[in-house]
């Protein structure tokens, strides 16, 4: 569905991507971990085409390369991506965040995301529809976020840090909603840093170390070669 082949990327004259490889396949939720700084942002935006420039390498969705494209348009061909500023209007309240343009790839055909499901998916959403978005916890501010791309109807979800500085909670709560959306069918990239969420949602995880993926497997294989945590995250398992 989504490959990015020996991508190199950079920030203007600054390299920060030296060699990524990740892969997903349809229905697939795939992680990918390493330490601040690893690149694991840079590899989301790789796709998005979001402040990095891909200077070699290919990045290619459902058989098409999306270098060169305009974010707008990535979105456009059913890539949803949440990034990890979370990016919500803090003026304006969870309904009219809600209000999104209808989606343009699904065309002639009915989307499956509706206002009804996503408050299924997130009732506290729904319960707090008329408050204002920058009142929201960063729990439910996350939920939003991710809420107003499903309501492009993605096939693929990009989620950069969705755990992150959320309870530990609201965190399970999060990881929850997850894997409703995995049992729905979506696909979905996630970077992450805390290893138990990773456990309980990814099929294949990769590592990314200074710009390069240094670990592509299963959770059993990582699990299986501590040496991986230990050098890559500092993590004794
Ligand atoms: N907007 C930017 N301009 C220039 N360099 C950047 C920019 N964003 C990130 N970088 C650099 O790119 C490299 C990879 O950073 P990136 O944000 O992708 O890492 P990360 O794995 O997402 O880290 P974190 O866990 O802290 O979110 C770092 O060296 C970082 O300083
Ligand atoms: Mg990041």
């Amino acid at each position: 569905m989504l490959t990015l082949e020996n991508v190199y990327a950079a920030y203007g004259h600054s390299e920060a991507l030296h060699g990524i490889n990740i892969h997903i396949d349809e229905g697939e939720v795939v992680c990918v971990i390493g330490r601040n700084g690893a690149g694991k942002t840079s590899a989301m935006r790789c796709v998005v085409q979001d402040l990095i420039k891909v200077t070699k390498g290919t990045v290619t969705y459902r058989g098409e390369t999306l270098q060169r494209l305009e974010p707008h348009m990535v979105i456009r061909k059913g890539i949803g991506y949440v990034p990890e500023d979370r990016r919500v209007f803090a003026s304006l309240t969870v309904a009219e965040n809600l209000r999104v343009p209808p989606s343009f790839h699904d065309k002639g055909t009915d989307p499956f995301w509706t206002l009804k499901r996503v408050f299924e998916l997130f009732p506290q959403l729904d319960q707090f529809k008329s408050r204002l978005a920058g009142n929201l916890s960063g729990g439910q501010q996350q939920m939003l976020s991710i809420a107003r791309s499903l309501l492009n109807n993605p096939h693929l979800l990009l989620l950069d840090e969705p755990h992150e500085g959320l309870a530990p909670v609201v965190a399970q709560e999060m990881v929850a909603s997850i894997l409703q959306l995995k049992s729905m069918g979506v696909s979905m990239l996630i970077s992450e840093q805390h290893l138990h969420t990773v456990h309980e949602c990814a099929d294949r995880i990769y590592v990314i170390d200074r710009g390069m993926t240094v670990f592509e497997g299963t959770m059993a294989e990582f699990d299986a070669d501590p040496e991986i945590a230990r050098r890559y995250l500092m993590v004794v398992q």
